[in-house]
């Protein structure tokens, strides 16, 4: 069996207010070298339950495994967000340094990188992503396609040993969205990826989960026919991209 990065077992949360719970007794493993996608509608949890596994929020019920351990307070879920890049829905959340290298060697600094290797690893992280020449930009005035992807260059300059991406297509031109198909597909480290877009999921992961009423249910009838998610939607319209 494949070493488990993360395991999820019984999770439950409920936002404060809510009556349901819209994380309900979730299971979800997390393998050495899975690579997931989440497809789920608006509002389904996905967004919260990757809060859940970095410590962001916590459950009311349940256990979080990460690396071995159990985890529970915020010293354990330190360590998780050292392992574990997430790539926030909104790239705002994520960005918060004046410029574009700043931003990106900061997370290299934070784990204790010195400044001269942390810039050098934030520029060579930029250049894979075809970012060269936008170091000395500044963050907040970036259009929201190259903040996104400067947002996910400041995940990768961590070397995370598990990727959670948050709908990382959002904006993104062709161009820019076949640079990220690309940059996915030659990365070897596990991760679990949210998007709307099912044809995005074919090429960078190779299993397909859902979220249905608080629970992680295995979507492999999405991967035998690709349009099974037409009928899931009901009679309501909607786009095949
Ligand atoms: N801070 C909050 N307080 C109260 N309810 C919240 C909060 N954040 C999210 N919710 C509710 O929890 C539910 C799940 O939200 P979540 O953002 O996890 O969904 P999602 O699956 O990521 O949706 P989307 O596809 O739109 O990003 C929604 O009904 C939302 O309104
Ligand atoms: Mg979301």
């Amino acid at each position: 069996m494949a070493e488990q990065l993360m395991h999820l077992s019984g999770l439950t949360y409920r936002y404060p207010g809510d009556r349901e719970p819209v994380i309900n007794g979730l299971d979800f493993a997390v393998d050495q070298g899975a690579s997931i996608g989440l497809i789920a509608p608006n509002g389904s949890g996905k967004t919260t339950l990757f809060h859940l596994m970095m410590g962001l929020l916590k459950p009311q019920a349940g256990v979080i495994t990460a690396f071995g351990r159990e985890v529970s307070g915020e010293k354990g879920f330190k360590e998780v967000r050292r392992r574990v890049g997430l790539l926030f829905q909104d790239a705002d959340d994520q960005l918060f340094s004046p410029t574009v290298l700043e931003d990106v060697a900061f997370g290299p600094m934070n784990l204790g990188m010195g400044r001269h290797e942390a810039r050098a690893k934030a520029r060579d992280v930029l250049s894979d992503l075809g970012l060269s020449g936008y170091e000395e930009r500044i963050t907040f005035r970036l259009s929201g396609g190259e903040k996104r992807m400067v947002a996910l260059a400041t995940v990768l300059a961590m070397d995370p040993d598990l990727l959670l991406l948050d709908e990382p297509t959002t904006g993104l031109d062709r161009d820019t969205f076949s640079r990220l198909v690309a940059v996915l597909q030659a990365s070897k480290v596990a991760r679990v990826v949210i998007s709307h877009d099912f044809d995005f999921l074919e090429q960078v992961t190779d299993s397909l989960h859902s979220l249905v009423r608080g629970k992680i249910v295995m979507d492999g009838g999405l991967h035998l026919h690709r349009h099974a998610h037409v009928h899931r939607h009901g009679d309501n319209p909607h786009h095949h991209h």
